[in-house]
């Protein structure tokens, strides 16, 4: 049995420094139509000194509270989805947890790559079910710029750093005061095939390619990815786990008002929609602005589509992510 969920505040975090498709014509042998044509990116946000998964991390959680009305204190759960966390350990969450002011909390870290966000989503209804007095904590965020190579055009254009938070509690009805956000969590499916790890990886400092001491940094350090064979595998799975979405809920694409996919890059995002027969203008993207933030990307969409009155009361929205592994996923919400 499910406990009905619900997303009681959303909150997102950027870095202010901005990574243009000019800043980078001046470090790759590359071009703004290139990268404009092939991606629809025109800048990135990119992580100050300092500036860290978990400090983002922080900055998009006390949004996401305030959001909610939710004190920190009151949260029993802490989770964070990255690929980037500040160090193996303590883990990303332990630290934020620790930036919140709280103690003796259950705090974890997924690893899901860009589909992080939905796998977190997932672990906080099942902690719900199982305790539906929790107040859960998801934040999804990725300094992805850490794990660059800013020699390798064809990667280094797409990607920029980012993080959302959002809480979540079970759906307890009309009781108290109502949330600013108040999106009920439908359904989450997710999916995941390890058979094709090797078209985009993050392998070293891994215990399969470990680093010795005094060793220099080899490519396998940054992502690596076969872009043209992502790009395929990207548009079928999330169309296709759309549709099962749809079709297990008994929807049409004309119910669905808003859809929010993983914000990789608009060819993929534009395929994706062909496929479901989604009108363009009901799509939400900001990787125009963003690039492709990993774990937080359609988290950051989320909340920023939320917060501009993209998506309105009452609105059916179905979220889609992607990512390596390969991982991928649907949410259906209902604000
Ligand atoms: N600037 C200029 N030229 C470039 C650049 C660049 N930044 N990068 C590559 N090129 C060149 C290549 O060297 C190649 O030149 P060649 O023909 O002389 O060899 C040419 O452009 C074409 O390269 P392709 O890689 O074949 O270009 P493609 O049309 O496949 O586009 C892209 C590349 C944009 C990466 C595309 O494959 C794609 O969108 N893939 C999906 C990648 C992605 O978004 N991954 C993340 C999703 S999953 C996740 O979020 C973890």
């Amino acid at each position: 049995m499910t406990t009905p969920c619900i997303i009681r505040g959303l909150g997102h975090c950027v870095p202010e420094t901005r990574l243009t498709n000019a800043d980078l014509e001046r470090m790759v042998d590359t071009n703004d139509e290139w990268i404009t044509s092939r991606t629809g990116i025109k800048e990135r946000r990119i992580a100050a000194l300092g500036e860290t998964t978990v400090s983002l991390s922080h900055q998009a959680a006390l949004r996401a509270l305030e959001n909610a009305g939710v004190q920190a204190e009151e949260l029993t759960h802490i989770l964070v989805a990255t690929f980037t966390p500040d160090a193996y350990i303590p883990s990303a969450a332990c630290m934020l947890a620790d930036r919140l002011g709280i103690k003796g909390r259950a705090a974890m870290d997924i690893s899901a790559a860009c589909s992080g966000f939905l796998f977190a989503l997932e672990t906080a209804r099942a902690f719900i079910c199982l305790h539906p007095e929790a107040k859960v904590l998801v934040t999804a965020t990725d300094v992805v710029s850490s794990r660059l190579d800013y020699t390798d055009r064809s990667i280094c254009i797409l990607f920029g750093d980012g993080a959302g938070a959002a809480v979540i509690t079970a759906d307890t009805g009309p009781a108290g005061p109502p949330p600013a956000v108040s999106a009920k969590v439908l359904d989450v499916m997710l999916a995941t095939d390890g058979s094709v790890n090797g078209l985009l990886t993050v392998k070293g400092g891994g215990s399969g390619t470990p680093y010795k001491p005094g060793e220099t940094l080899r490519r396998d350090f940054f992502v690596e990815m076969n872009g043209r064979e992502v790009y395929k595998y990207a548009v079928r799975a999330m169309s296709s786990i759309c549709k099962q979405m749809l079709e297990k809920h008994a929807l049409s694409t004309e119910q669905v008002d808003v859809f929010i996919p993983h914000q990789a890059n608009m060819r993929i995002i534009e395929a994706v929609g062909s496929r479901l027969d989604m009108p363009a203008e009901k799509i939400f993207t900001n990787v125009q602005k963003y690039g492709n933030t990993s774990a937080a990307s359609v988290i950051i969409a989320l909340s920023e589509a939320r917060a501009e009155g993209f998506v309105k009361d009452g609105n059916l929205v179905l979220l889609s992510t992607f990512g390596g592994g390969f991982t991928w996923g649907s949410a259906l919400l209902r604000f």
